[in-house]
Order: C-alpha cells, then structure tokens, then sequence
C-alpha cells in the first residue's frame, strides 16, 4: 500500500464513559443513565479512523501490564494495525479517561499511565519506523519531549507531521516551525496563539499551518496562504467524544492519497460528523465504503 503509511505516535487509553442528565456539582451525587469503557486515547483513537479509512497504519505507544492493556493491543490489532512498536510497562497501570457525557457534550480527565513511558529514547530508537511512514501524526498525550524528539526525525528524513495540540500546552516555537500541519479546535488555537512569545510575522507563519476544527461551525483552513471556512457536515450528534481524532484521522489518510488541504479537510469533514452519530470515540468512525453511502444520501437529500 504505497504512499499510504501512517505512523501515529501517542496515547492509548481505555475511556470510562457514564452517560447522565445532570452533572454533578461540587460536592453532590447524581443517578446516571449508563456506564460503559471503550477503547480510547487520542493516538489510538486517530489510528482506528485511519486504518478504517484504509491506510497501512502502525502505532506507537505504551499500555501497562494490566488487563485494559491487553484489551486495548488486542483491540488494536483487531483494527488492523501494526501493534509490535506499543510497550508493556511493567508495575504501571494503562492511561485511563474519565469521561461524562451529557446532552451529546463531554468532559474528560486523562490519568496518562503508562503513556509517560513514551520517553524521547523510546522514540529514537523508532527512528527505522519514522523513516518509511508517509505521514506521523501526533498528539499531546504523551511527554512534550517525545513529540519534539519524533518531530526532529520526521523532519530529518523529509516524513510529513501532523501535531493535533491536544489537551493544549504551551509549546515551543522550535516545535511550531518543524511541523507542517497543526490541528486545533478553536479554544486550543486561541490558547496556543496567546502562550506563543513571537513576532507578528512568526505568529502569521504558524497560523498558516492551523486546519482549526470548529465543531458545528465546520473547519478553517489555509490555502495557499487565504483564509477558507468549510461548513460543517448537519448530523444528529450522540457524543463528539473523538470527533477531532476522527477528522484528524482522515486528514492524514487523505494527504497520503494525494488529496490537496482543501479536499482532505472536505473529506474529514464527513468522517467527523459520522463518528459522532455513536456513543464512544471510535464507535462512530466509518469505513470509506461508510463514507461514500453517507455522502450518496446526502447527495441526493
Ligand atoms: O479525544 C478523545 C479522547 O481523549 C478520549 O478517547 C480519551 O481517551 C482522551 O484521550
């Protein structure tokens, strides 16, 4: 599958989803609908939209020798991805997220684990890997350093990154100038921009790497340097949970097909408004045969 190689770099989580009306306030107890763990984590998450998408996708990352990692490897492996490059961790539990979702809304704490043993020298020693991937798309689940470190390389050897800014952090202009595409939704991009101590000019050079995902009000792009808003795709929303992940997913499985930014964005669109028709991250995440029967209804609506 040449061209289609996509090396994702980041966490793997297993996702706590309770689904409830109300949510709580400090020091009060709410009954909830429904208790549910899903295979999650942004890397993870990203790697499934792609490989269901059809790239050739290997993932990078850490579980802990518990029994949500192997139920996380295995799940993986299921999805079709190379799964060889994850560590065991021993005496570390896996990365965990509590997630409640409320009215199709989420809020999340990520107890990283085991994700903090993706360490800079683990990713060096991955270098073979970076080398032969078209694409690496990394998130913010794992040591800043590492990412820093798996950039460094990627641009060593000429592979494209993807660094999707989430949860946001302050990051430093060095990271910023390496990589060629960064995916924020609007709250991560206004915070990244503010933390950022640069020059106008700078800042312009680093806005212009942004595809910014703006939930119902679609994604902002950059085309050869213009500003470009694609509207948003109108589904029926069950949980945006992963829905960046998904877009950002796609993204990458679309530039390795050769697609421009434009048409790339366009297509992860799509697959975003559909992974948000389930309840779960990577429930939702469609095919590319899912992908075109949605656009073959949607056509002709
Ligand atoms: O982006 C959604 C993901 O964020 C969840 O799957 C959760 O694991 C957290 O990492």
């Amino acid at each position: 599958m040449a061209g289609r190689k996509i090396t994702v770099i980041g966490s793997i989580n297993m996702d706590l989803v309770t689904s409830t009306t109300q949510i709580p306030k400090v020091g009060e107890t709410v009954l909830g609908n429904s208790f549910h763990t899903i295979p999650g984590g942004k890397g993870a998450n990203q790697a499934v939209a792609a490989a269901r998408l059809g790239a050739d996708v290997t993932m990078i990352g850490a579980v802990g020798n518990d029994s949500f990692g192997e139920t996380l490897v295995e799940h993986l492996t299921n999805q079709g991805i190379n799964t060889e490059n994850i560590m065991i961790v021993k005496d570390t539990s896996t990365g965990i997220a509590s997630i409640i979702v409320s009215e199709a809304d989420n809020s999340i704490i990520v107890v990283p684990g085991a994700n903090n043993h993706v360490s800079p020298e683990v990713i060096e020693k991955q270098e073979d890997k970076i080398i032969h991937s078209d694409i690496i798309l990394l998130q913010l689940e794992i040591p800043l350093e590492s990412v820093i470190k798996a950039v460094e390389l990627a641009k060593k050897h000429g592979v494209r990154t993807i660094l999707n800014p989430a949860p946001i952090q302050k990051l430093p202009k060095e990271l910023l100038e390496m990589v060629d595409y960064l995916t924020p939704n609007e709250h991560e991009q206004t915070l990244l921009f503010d933390s950022i101590d640069g020059s106008q000019q700078e800042l312009e050079k680093f806005k212009k790497k942004c595809i910014v995902t703006k939930g119902s009000k679609g994604v902002m792009i950059y085309k050869n340097g213009e500003k470009m808003e694609i509207p948003s795709i109108q589904v029926e929303a069950v949980d945006t949970t992963g829905a960046g992940d998904s877009f950002n997913g796609a993204v990458a499985t679309a530039l390795c097909d050769g697609l421009d930014i434009e048409e790339a964005c366009r297509f992860a669109n799509v697959v975003g408004a559909i992974s948000v028709t389930k309840l779960g991250a990577q429930t939702g995440m469609p095919t590319k045969k899912e992908v075109e029967e949605f656009l073959q209804v949607h056509k002709s609506s």
